[in-house]
């Protein structure tokens, strides 16, 4: 036993002095490992205890328990030594300004062209004295459909394209089947009605919208511009004159508008707006680079973006239904007006030539940089 001690002690003497004079991190590990590792001097020391009778054992471990303690003791206190040391050396140093101006200067950010055509779009309204509205994106099935003239049989309201909320999750008692993210826009031509209460009412909303849909050129989130112009005497010839004016301000003076009788319930007579095409100039031909000889005719190629047809199918419109004057508060007798709705992404990649819908939502800095 009391060579074991022995060792022990000599030991602990061994790492008092070689701890002491460790000049690095590195050689601190190296002590480690040499005096506490499991190869180490302890273990070893350790090992011997087996050789001893049952009763001097608990004498040792107690020994070698202060002498392990002891020794990480000296290793943390080593530690922090040497790390101050460090400290007082940087501090030591030449010293950093941190006052001084930046190097590099760091490029701008760019907006999403979303939000850009989202902003164009509602700067020619707002020239136009519209005002900008919004609604909430989570809603009522009654401003999303019942208000708007949309029927209980109606495709738009099944499962497979609506995104329902579980209304009794949201513990107002609403029925289920009533709360749902707004499928259009439409919804506020309702409320703009109602908190805006007398004519004129000339509003447009930008804001998401939400459908059950996924692929090249369908997003399950989407944006739309809605449009509501209710007063006395509103035409048809108004509808048309606004919507000519905005495509002419957005996608360049020499733009033509065409009008295709369509169907939506919430509208009377209802329309679809073609605008002519922004790429081709409404030729359906884009001109290629001339390479042959002169006299020969000049070199085109199919015009993708509008299928060469010349036009571009941009938005809905139409007069706004009497039912849907009545809800929004609005005697149809006495007034009428205009409503129009179109899809902020389609707008954008008319007028840059984007092809794919999901290149809005991928963060692709190569992608938005151009913009
Ligand atoms: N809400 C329609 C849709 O999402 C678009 C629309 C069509 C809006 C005609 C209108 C309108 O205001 O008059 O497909």
């Amino acid at each position: 036993m009391a060579d074991l001690l022995g060792q022990l002690e000599a030991l602990a003497k061994g790492a008092r002095e070689a701890i002491g004079s460790a000049a690095d991190e590195k050689a601190l590990e190296d002590l480690r490992v040499r005096f506490l590792g499991k190869k180490g001097e302890l273990s070893a020391v350790l090992r011997g205890m087996g050789a001893l009778p049952a009763e001097e054992r608990p004498r040792v471990g107690e020994v070698a328990n202060r002498v392990r303690d002891e020794v990480e003791a000296l290793l943390a206190g080593a530690k922090s030594r040497l790390d101050a040391r460090k400290l007082e050396a940087e501090l030591a140093g030449p010293p950093i300004d941190v006052t001084l101006p930046g190097r590099r200067v760091l490029p701008r950010g760019h907006r999403h062209p979303i939000t850009r055509a989202t902003e164009d779009i509602s700067a020619i309204f707002a020239r136009l004295g519209y005002e900008v509205a919004s609604g909430p994106e989570i809603e009522l099935d009654w401003f999303n459909f019942e208000a708007l003239n949309i029927p209980p049989d109606h495709p738009a309201r099944d499962m497979q394209d609506t995104f329902y909320v579980e209304a009794s999750t949201l513990g107002d008692g609403a029925p289920d089947g009533s709360v749902l993210l707004r499928t259009h826009t439409s919804p506020v031509q309702i409320r703009a009605m109602q908190r805006l209460g007398v004519p004129p009412v000339r509003i447009i909303c930008p804001g998401r919208v939400y459908r059950s849909d996924y692929d090249q050129t369908h997003s399950p989130m989407f944006h739309q511009v809605e449009g509501l112009c209710v007063g006395e005497g509103i035409t048809f010839a108004d509808l048309k004159g606004t919507l000519a004016a905005f495509a002419r301000a957005y996608f360049g003076e020499g733009t033509r508008t065409r009008f295709r009788p369509s169907y939506f319930p919430f509208v009377e007579p209802g329309a679809e707006v073609d605008v002519s095409c922004s790429i081709c100039g409404g030729t359906g031909r884009i001109p290629v680079r001339a390479q042959g000889q002169a006299g020969e005719p000049p070199q085109t190629r199919r015009c993708g973006t509008c299928k060469e047809t010349g036009w571009l199918e941009v938005l809905g419109a139409g007069m706004v239904h009497p039912k849907v004057l009545e809800n929004g508060g609005f005697d149809p007798k006495r007034y009428s007006g205009f409503a129009f709705g179109m899809g902020v992404e389609r707008m954008a990649m008319l007028r840059y030539g984007i092809d794919d819908l999901r290149l809005y939502f991928e963060n692709d800095l190569r992608f938005l940089e151009q913009f």
